[in-house]
Formats: C-alpha cells, sequence, structure tokens
C-alpha cells in the first residue's frame, strides 16, 4: 500500500505516527481529523531548506488558509514560519500562535476598510489588489499616523495544470493587477503619503505537480521587478505565492520535491535580481506542501449497502471533507482496522449529507466492508476541516494533533448547542 510517509500499518492497524488509528477514533470518536505535528515541521524544514541551501534570502510564509489551527501555526511558528493570511480571522489566528508581525503578509483581493485597519494596526505588510484598494489603504493609515508597507499582487496571465477553480494566476482571474497596468500602480503607490512600496507579489494557482510553470511565474515577476527599479521602486522583497501541488494519487501523479521547486526558480531568480543589481528576498507561500499529507480523517461505516453500487454510508461527509465535491479531488482511502487485508470489493464511500453528490470516493478496491469498521481517509491536512461547514445541522468534528506517545485534542468536535450558540430569537418569535 502506498501510504504518506506518517502512516504505516501494523498488526492489521492503519498508524498515524506511533499511534494506532483504531485505538484514537475509541478514544475520540468518529468522525475525527488526527494531524502528526512531527510531519509539519518536517515538511517546513524541507522547504525552507530547499530555498536557503540556494539562496540565502528566503522567507516562507506558511498559507494559513490551508488549515489555520492554531496548534499547526504555533508549531510553525516555533519552526520560524511566518504567515499569508486571507482575512482578519486568519491575521489574528497567526498572531495568536506568536507568529511575528513582521513575518505576515496580508493578502485578499476584497478586504473591507476594517480589514486594512486591522493590518495598520497590527503593522502587518498588505498586498494590494486595486488602485480602490490602495487609495483606501493610504487614507486608513494616514487616519492611524502610520506608514505600511506593501507589495501589489500581479496577475501574471499565466496557464498553469490544475482545476480551474484554483488556476488564480490566469488573466481572466479575480485576482491582482494585470502586468501591464503594474507600473501605473507603483507609480501611484509612489504618490502615497502612508504606503510604501516594499515588494511584488504574485500566486499561479493551488495542486500545481510540475515546477516549470513556477519558472515562468518568476521570470515575469523578475522582468517587473528590473522595471519597478528603473522606476525607483526599493524591493525588498519578491513574493510568488504557493502552490507546488501532492501526489494525491500515490504511485501515478508526479511527486515534485520543494527541491525541485527551488532548483527551478532559483537560478531564474539569482540571475535575474543580479542583472537587475538589487538584491531583494525571496518569499513563497506554500499550504497544501506542508500540510497535506500530515493529516487523516478517520470516519466511522454506519451501515454497508448493496444498490447499483456498493455504498459504505460514514459519518463524515462534504460537511467535513468538500474537496472531492468541490473539485472532483482524489483522496486514497483505507480501512484502518483492515489494512493488511486484500481488496474484496469495489466500494463507493458516501456521507451523511442529503446530496448525490456527497461521495468521499468512488469505485475503490477494500477488504470487505462492514457496519462498525473504520475508513480513513488520507492527505486530509489541506483544505479539509478549513473548508467544513455545519451544513444539514452537523457539528464539526474535533482535531487531534499528535507528537511523539502523545495524543491530544486541538479543537474539540462541537455540540448540538454549538448549532444554536450564535442564533437569536428575534422579539416577535415568542419563547412557548
Ligand atoms: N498564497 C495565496 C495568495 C493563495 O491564494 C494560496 C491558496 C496559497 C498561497 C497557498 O496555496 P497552496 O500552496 O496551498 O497551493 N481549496 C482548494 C485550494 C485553494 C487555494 C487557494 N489559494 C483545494 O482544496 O484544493
Amino acid at each position: 500500500m502506498n501510504l504518506p510517509p506518517c502512516l504505516s500499518v501494523r498488526n492489521g492497524h492503519l498508524h498515524i505516527g506511533r499511534h494506532d488509528t483504531v485505538t484514537l477514533a475509541a478514544r475520540f470518536g468518529t468522525p475525527l481529523y488526527v494531524t502528526d505535528e512531527d510531519r509539519v515541521r518536517a515538511r517546513y524544514r524541507e522547504v525552507h531548506a530547499a530555498f536557503s541551501s540556494r539562496y540565502d534570502r528566503v522567507r516562507v510564509l506558511y498559507a494559513a488558509k490551508a488549515n489555520g489551527n492554531p496548534a499547526i501555526l504555533r508549531a510553525l511558528a516555533d519552526e520560524g514560519s511566518g504567515a499569508d493570511v486571507f482575512s482578519a480571522g486568519e491575521l489574528i489566528l497567526a498572531l495568536e500562535a506568536g507568529m511575528d508581525p513582521d513575518r505576515l503578509l496580508f493578502n485578499g483581493s476584497s478586504k473591507s476598510p476594517a480589514d486594512l485597519a486591522l493590518a495598520v494596526e497590527k503593522g502587518v505588510r498588505v498586498s494590494v489588489d486595486s488602485l480602490d484598494e490602495l487609495q483606501s489603504l493610504d487614507r486608513i493609515a494616514g487616519e492611524a499616523g502610520e506608514t505600511v508597507e506593501i507589495a501589489f499582487r500581479v496577475n501574471p496571465a499565466l496557464e498553469v495544470p490544475t482545476h480551474p477553480k484554483i488556476a488564480t494566476g490566469l488573466r481572466t482571474s479575480k485576482f491582482g493587477i494585470p502586468a501591464s497596468d503594474i507600473l501605473a500602480a507603483y507609480r501611484a503607490a509612489l504618490g502615497c503619503e502612508h504606503v510604501r512600496p516594499a515588494g511584488i507579489h504574485c500566486h499561479i494557482g493551488s495542486q500545481i505537480l510540475e515546477v516549470e510553470p513556477f519558472a515562468r511565474a518568476i521570470s515575469v515577476m523578475i522582468d517587473l521587478a528590473a522595471r519597478l527599479t528603473d522606476l525607483g521602486v526599493r524591493l525588498r522583497f519578491i513574493d510568488l505565492g504557493g502552490g507546488l501541488g501532492i501526489p494525491y494519487r500515490r504511485g501515478t501523479d508526479p511527486e515534485p520535491s520543494f527541491s525541485d521547486y527551488a532548483s527551478a526558480v532559483v537560478p531564474v531568480f539569482t540571475e535575474g535580481v543580479e542583472e537587475a543589481g538589487i538584491s531583494p528576498e525571496l518569499w513563497v507561500e506554500p499550504g497544501r506542501y506542508i500540510v497535506a499529507d500530515s493529516t487523516i480523517l478517520i470516519t466511522g461505516v454506519n451501515s454497508v449497502k448493496e444498490a447499483h453500487r456498493r455504498f459504505v454510508n460514514v459519518d463524515a461527509g462534504f460537511n467535513l471533507l468538500i474537496r472531492p465535491v468541490m473539485y472532483g479531488a482524489y483522496h486514497g482511502v483505507v480501512v484502518a482496522n483492515k489494512a493488511d487485508q486484500a481488496p474484496a470489493h469495489r466500494y463507493t464511500i458516501a456521507g451523511p449529507i442529503c446530496e448525490t453528490g456527497d461521495l468521499l470516493a468512488e469505485d475503490r478496491d477494500l477488504p470487505a466492508i462492514a457496519r462498525g469498521d473504520l475508513i480513513v481517509v488520507l492527505d486530509t491536512g489541506a483544505y479539509g476541516f478549513a473548508m467544513s461547514s455545519q451544513y444539514n445541522g452537523r457539528p464539526r468534528c474535533a482535531e487531534v494533533l499528535v507528537r511523539g506517545s502523545d495524543a491530544a485534542l486541538m479543537r474539540r468536535g462541537e455540540t448540538m448547542d454549538d448549532l444554536i450558540a450564535a442564533t437569536e430569537r428575534p422579539p416577535w418569535q415568542a419563547r412557548r
């Protein structure tokens, strides 16, 4: 079986780190997300080393949207990571986790005045996505008597091999300022009193399994950086965004490493900056690559039904993992308590949500499955819990963190009370 590195099979059971998933399910209940902290830390180190061994002025800004649990952010802060934050909430989470404001970048194509005011208050750099936003930020920073360092988000107009919903650098995407308008944008920023252009930013898309598109992106950025330097902008950083994917179909998908990525990008970068006579920092914003394979979703089997297909009805659906439904994404599955058994039938794993599309995995050859078995969905650390909802009146499940021989909750499961905790009773609805 082709498993992520933090998983193994012992005594017929799937283990994460040193922990038997069957024991974890009995202790914490299902559905349950479980993350191996050592794996997250190892991946961060791998990313950082891949760059810092090739260029000494590198920053890794973990994309907090992939998994914003404070325990994950804290572990990464401890490793020295910064963060790409995409909302006021992610900014607060990152600061709470102890991340240095100097290592954060506030991204986003639609920031409210309150978002911008928070960035100013916390002393965080902003990636500005429009001229309108530039004007708002200049005014808000001015009112606070501050000056904010910014980058502009560039739309590099690049086609990339990934799902169209997550190809963010397309000419037609909502993100960024077209490369042809970028010089004018920096000119406008140079004219602002309370904004200082300090960097340039792009992000071409997510779950990209080739490194060549990143080399193309950095060369677009370098070309712009040289022109901006001529314009009088002192660039302190070039931020290439995130996007390197992971092989969800292990053994079939290409498996580019961060070392492959860095060796495609850094030479283009160093040659370009030398030629332009500048020495900016190189920033990257990986999310998925750092956390995806550290985490599993354990889900219990409520029933098995032989109908048009052999359905395994489990207790987690797209309320907890929306990627298969939203992007047609593939996630490997393992029967946790029968992990050493040979496939017996072809199964489709179906969630409990009232929609036909609520399938976590289709047509998988698995050992004979019965009520009470445990299905583990692999590689769910990125955009798993982070995209969960309470749809269909389902409280979100717990998240457990393991490290060495320790296992502890990093988020309790929501209760039925949590379904109503934030609701209000309008005064005309008398309590009966
Ligand atoms: N930086 C920016 C500005 C981004 O928008 C993103 C992701 C990242 C970095 C991190 O990208 P990564 O390294 O994780 O590929 N929910 C989708 C993925 C959406 C990604 C959005 N932006 C999924 O489940 O595949």
